[in-house]
């Protein structure tokens, strides 16, 4: 392990690079144009704020003195860190009983409808101990290190009470500390998750708790909370409500992401929209106008396939936003209800098989678009760039077609070399 001395100049070589540093909006066809260095080489200082890429180019190029340590990757393939922009990954129980029944013909609004769906792993979440809690969340975070994700956004939400969605956020905060070094956390207050049994029949009272005390806790807290999420839909919150809970966290200086049309088109994504969300999710039922919208904005269309897949709905129109020029992140949405699954290059492969994005912008949905889902928060940029922060996944494959080739295969990420060398690294 290297001293932690500032000014620490480590040179990896005999890499082959992908540095996402391209355009991020419109299509890609080849490596190329998703920066890639097949015989490349990278040098990352560490400065108090942490690791930063100082030089980057082929190997050839390379000079001393310009690093004190020098790492052979034999040949793997290096990519900036990848990010799971959207995880509900903090909840406890399991809700296989509802999959069995979706099986069977239920839809997932049904079994919600019968007192099924959120509320249930909410019982479960109240019920749990933290200790609990968060060892189950722990072993969610473990497997997706190991597929080699280094970034994971995580929302609360299965809460709903302030004693619960604190609870959650204090869970968040141990992980954050328990993973430093391999997982950088970042948590989304999500309390407009769904409205709690004990507010049946008067969601206004519970968006007054949420706007009036749950929020302003949440933001009390030292753990740093970037974003405040809302599911828009149906039978959760209205556009009105949705707006009254964006307004008291953007007091709180939190940025808004919303979960928009994923069960039904409802208006959510264009108010989303109108408010300058640093992203919206889902995105199952959004139409030819919606797709228009998103292509004009700076908000990032975070698409879920394994949701799709999951619930055996539609993909959201990946193909279409990437063509119209929209900003396109993947994540895992990682939950006991939609999304029973850990596995990020999972969504990548069903996003090429199924939705028609090609490789390199399913490779980019994880890395540069998936910083921006985030707001480059903590300074990432989802790039392997001169002077920018060093974030970044080390694979055992030679060529990043590989990724896509062996479906749901067993763990291919390699980052164990680089939490070793970079275990200093500040989130
Ligand atoms: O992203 N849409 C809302 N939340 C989750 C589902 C959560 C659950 O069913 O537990 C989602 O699909
Ligand atoms: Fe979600």
């Amino acid at each position: 392990m290297l001293q932690s001395t500032t000014h620490q100049r480590v040179l990896l070589h005999n890499a082959r690079i992908i540095t996402a540093s391209g355009p991020d909006r419109g299509p890609l066809q080849t490596w190329d144009q998703l920066g890639w260095l097949a015989n490349g080489a990278l040098i990352a200082e560490q400065t108090r704020e942490g690791w930063r890429t100082v030089w980057l180019g082929p190997v050839g190029d390379v000079q001393r003195p310009r690093y004190d340590t020098a790492v052979d990757l034999g040949g793997r393939l290096l990519t900036p860190g990848w990010i799971d922009s959207h995880t509900h990954a903090v909840f406890a129980g399991d809700r296989s009983h509802e999959f069995a029944q979706r099986l069977t013909g239920s839809s997932y609004a049904e079994i919600a409808a019968a007192g099924g769906g959120i509320v249930h792993t909410v019982a479960a979440t109240r019920a749990a101990s933290q200790q609990d809690l968060l060892t189950q969340s722990a072993a969610r975070l473990t497997e997706m290190a190991a597929w080699g994700v280094r970034v994971v956004e995580i929302k609360t939400g299965y809460g709903l009470d302030l004693t619960t969605e604190l609870k959650t956020l204090a869970v968040i905060d141990a992980l954050r500390r328990q993973f430093a070094g391999r997982l950088t956390l970042l948590a989304t207050a999500m309390p407009a998750h769904a409205i709690p049994r004990e507010f049946q029949g008067d969601p206004d009272g519970y968006v007054a708790l949420v706007c009036e005390e749950i929020l302003p806790a949440l933001a009390r807290l030292s753990v740093p909370v970037p974003f405040c999420d809302v599911f828009v839909e149906q039978g959760y919150f209205s556009v009105a409500q949705a707006d009254r809970i964006w307004r008291a966290a953007q007091k709180l200086g939190m940025r808004l992401k919303a979960h928009v049309d994923e069960l039904s088109a409802m208006g959510g994504l264009q108010w989303a929209l109108a408010q300058d969300a640093v992203s919206v999710e889902h995105l199952l039922r959004t139409d030819a106008a919606g797709v228009a919208m998103l292509a004009q904005s700076q908000t990032v269309a975070v698409c879920l396939p394994l949701t799709s897949l999951f619930l055996r709905e539609s993909f959201a129109p990946m193909r279409s936003l990437v063509d119209a020029g929209a900003r396109v992140a993947l994540a895992t949405d990682c939950n006991p209800g939609s999304a029973m699954t850990t596995n990020l290059p999972l969504a990548m492969q069903i996003a090429v098989l199924m939705a028609g994005l090609t490789p390199p912008e399913a490779l980019r949905a994880v890395t540069r678009t998936a910083a921006l889902a985030v707001g480059e928060a903590g300074g990432l940029t989802g790039r392997l760039a001169v002077g920018e922060r060093f974030e970044a996944t080390l694979l055992d494959v030679e060529h990043p077609d590989a990724l896509f080739y062996e479906l749901g295969a067993p763990p291919r990420g390699n980052s164990r070399l680089l939490d070793t060398l970079f275990s200093q690294n500040v989130p």
